[in-house]
């Protein structure tokens, strides 16, 4: 079988707001979502990343984590609001420190650390000025990205600027389920645009950084969903056409094609303005790479109450679901990487996220020693391989990181579900590796030979070391 080439980074990812805690400690600003969070009703449980994983006190036992699960890469997302707590202006030593600290020892135990420069925790300061709204944005995001050039960039080699600007938008301007919760159709695609511009302005800026680095290389990090017409009917294909415009080829089309796809003025009808020609060259700046997120593909069918898309996902009776009613489909996995390829890039493409939340308690007895999660350990052992079949048709695939080192904050869903390789005890704070944790170091071990196999049982895998 297809082997994994040399150098494949076997990762994890995590994000600031979801992982660290203290979010105001050491002269940090508030970010959006600290705001959206302490506002009543808006996540599960009341739930807030107040204190998250304790990761910002106790990263370098995480560190002792990933270097037994012998993880050759790490990505984790920088607080803008813990840098620069106004968002612009004033830096925050404190804040820079905290992220130097964490990449020297990922360095020393042989990890490269992947950083993301934004995953979704705008500071407040700069949201009260407009945020996403304005277009000005795309200059604070190219100036805070220059101070994290020239704080890192003679350490990280992997630097990704915006994290699934299509859940940004979604989520935050659209549908209003996320930070900062508006629902306008008017607000969705600027919103859009400016994160794509301040895209932009960090790859320039990457690209003119003063001093050492260690040959930076830049991408974007953009979540992909396929979405199948559940029938043949004109009216439903129709309706797949514009969800998979709005999902997935709005960012694409725009960084690699220069337009945005010609679905989108249905679907936003008068929300939807005239873009400056120009800016596409500012959006389209060459990059080094492109990160892709998959979690699961989209059946879908006309539905004129869905707004604004009047497109809906159906239930597949013939497939296994997560506990976010997230559809198994790992052959799309597969497919996204291939179109991506021909109809974009051949850039070297890096799966920047991937994996399940399925029920597991918050809180284990003090002696568990490991938690068995066969589903999750099924998930990672068929999505590995789509990506290994990816890679047996010829497309540039570098890495893998599994979504997620931690059990976390789930936006809003509070700590309800849980992705982790690690669970985390919600009252003591105690990692304990799940199976899955002990599969993927494996995986990692054997550069990718223990896929051949079934996915193994608990008892057929290794303990951890110590
Ligand atoms: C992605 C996010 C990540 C996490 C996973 C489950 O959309 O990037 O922060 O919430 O989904």
């Amino acid at each position: 079988m297809t082997a994994f080439p040399p150098g494949f980074l076997w990762g994890a990812a995590t994000s600031a707001y979801q992982v660290e805690g203290s979010p105001l400690a050491d002269g940090a600003g508030p970010s959006i979502w600290h705001r959206f969070a302490h506002t009543p009703g808006r996540v599960v449980n009341g739930d807030t990343g107040d204190v998250a994983c304790d990761h910002y006190r106790r990263w370098a036992e995480d560190v002792e984590w990933m270097r037994r699960l012998r993880l050759n890469a790490y990505r984790f997302s920088v607080s803008w609001a813990r840098v620069l707590p106004e968002g612009k202006g004033r830096v925050n030593r404190a804040g820079l420190d905290f992220y130097s600290r964490l990449v020297d020892r990922l360095l020393e135990r042989g990890i490269a650390p992947m950083v993301t420069l934004y995953h979704w925790d705008l500071p407040a300061a700069l949201d009260d000025l407009g945020g996403w709204l304005d277009r000005d944005i795309a200059g604070w995001f190219g100036d805070y990205a220059e101070l994290m050039y020239r704080t890192l960039g003679d350490r990280v080699a992997l630097w990704a600027t915006i994290n699934e600007p299509w859940v940004i938008v979604d989520g935050g301007y659209l549908h209003g389920a996320l930070a900062p919760g508006h629902k306008s159709a008017f607000e969705a695609p600027r919103a859009a645009h400016h994160l794509l511009l301040a895209h932009g302005a960090a790859v320039e800026a990457l690209r003119a950084a003063p001093g050492p680095r260690s040959g930076g290389r830049v991408g974007i990090v953009i979540n992909l969903e396929p979405k199948d017409s559940a029938s043949e009917r004109e009216e439903d294909l129709a309706a797949t056409r514009r969800a998979d415009a709005q999902f997935n080829r709005h960012y694409l089309d725009a960084l690699f094609l220069g337009s945005y796809p010609a679905e989108l003025g249905e679907v936003y009808g008068e929300g939807w303005p005239e873009f400056p020609e120009a800016d596409f060259r500012r959006i389209g700046t060459p990059m080094d790479y492109l990160g892709i997120n998959y979690y699961s593909r989209g059946l879908t069918e006309n539905d004129p109450t869905a707004w604004p898309t009047r497109a809906s996902t159906v239930h597949n009776p013939d497939a296994e679901y997560t506990a976010l009613d997230w559809e198994i489909h790992p052959e799309s996995l597969t497919r996204t990487l291939a179109w991506v390829r021909d109809r974009y890039t051949p850039l070297p493409l890096y799966v920047t996220e991937n994996g399940a939340a399925f029920d597991e308690p918050a809180t284990l007895p003090e002696n568990a020693r490991t938690l068995d999660d066969p589903r999750r350990v099924a998930y990672l052992h068929a999505h590995l391989n789509a990506v290994r079949a990816a890679i047996a048709q010829g497309v540039d695939v570098r890495g893998y990181f599994a979504w997620s080192l931690l059990d976390n904050f789930e936006w809003g869903h509070g700590y309800a579900k849980r992705f982790g390789l690690l669970h985390v005890d919600r009252e003591s704070m105690r990692r304990t590796p799940k199976t899955s944790a002990r599969f993927y170091r494996q995986v990692a071990i054997s550069h990718g030979a223990v896929l051949d196999g079934p996915a193994p049982v608990e008892a057929e895998l290794e303990a951890l070391p110590g």
